[in-house]
């Protein structure tokens, strides 16, 4: 089984309808797995759904073999899980090396060696450390936000387009901070806009289409399928 394995997820937002349908979503240990698919499909969802922050009439989540589809966000946090948000990712009117302190709010043992871990992968973060984060270019905003997230030690990172609104050069060095964090065995689950760069980097990809799985496959194989170059990623 799958590091992280969720299974025939079904649910939406309160008491409305189905967002997602029977969705299957899994990465392995050091594995990056990444979810591309129109907008409105559902990723987002998605990722909420394996956070816990959607109420799933079917289907399971389990990390590590645990099943853990009754926890709270937060007690998905105590089990390896982070979370990067798609919007309000970081606190603006905090100074960057505060966000990183709240990133390490369920821990109460000496965390400093982390916040060292994160000013290393991310220089940019440490030069504006005593910076409020709001005053920050988008790329470093995103950079704050992933490193708030590994002040847990998350054994799975979930992003939801740590590329939004950067620059292709940006997006690259991003890119090579993420598949630095997935050599050291943290699995990586991210949900991309730049389908055909970020299908580059994946192990594993799963193409959503209106809250269902359309393709799953490796990245490279994905990246190579006809059917899949035409509807998703621009020919
Ligand atoms: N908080 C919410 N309450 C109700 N419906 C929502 C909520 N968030 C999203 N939806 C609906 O769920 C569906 C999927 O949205 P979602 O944000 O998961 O898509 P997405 O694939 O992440 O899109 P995008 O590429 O634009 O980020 C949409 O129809 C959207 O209107
Ligand atoms: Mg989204």
């Amino acid at each position: 089984m799958s590091f992280l394995s969720a299974t025939n997820m079904t649910g939406g937002y309160g008491a409305g309808p189905d967002i997602l349908h029977d969705l299957e979503l899994s990465v392995d240990k050091g594995e990056i797995a990444v979810i591309v698919g129109p907008n409105g499909a559902g990723k987002s969802t998605g990722m909420k759904a394996v956070f816990g922050m959607l109420n799933l009439r079917e289907g399971a989540v389990k990390l590590d073999g645990t099943d853990i589809t009754g926890l709270s966000p937060q007690e998905r946090v105590h089990k390896g899980m982070g979370f990067v948000p798609q919007v309000r990712n970081i606190f603006p009117t905090m100074s960057v090396r505060e966000n990183l302190e709240m990133g390490a709010f369920i821990r109460d043992d000496d965390f400093e060696p982390t916040i060292e871990q994160v000013y290393e992968l991310f220089p940019a973060v440490y030069e504006k450390r005593n910076q409020n984060a709001g005053e920050l270019s988008g790329g470093q905003r995103q950079q704050v936000a992933v490193g708030r997230a590994l002040m847990t030690q998350p054994k799975l990172l979930m992003l939801d387009e740590p590329t939004a609104g950067v620059s292709p050069i940006v997006m690259d060095e991003l890119f090579d901070r993420i598949i630095e964090v997935a050599k050291t065995g943290i699995s990586i689950l991210m949900v991309e806009q730049n389908a055909r760069q970020a299908l580059e980097i994946a192990d594993k990809g799963y193409v959503l289409v209106q809250g269902r799985n359309a393709y799953t496959d490796t990245g490279e194989a994905l990246l190579a399928d006809p059917e899949v170059r035409r509807t998703f990623l621009g020919g």
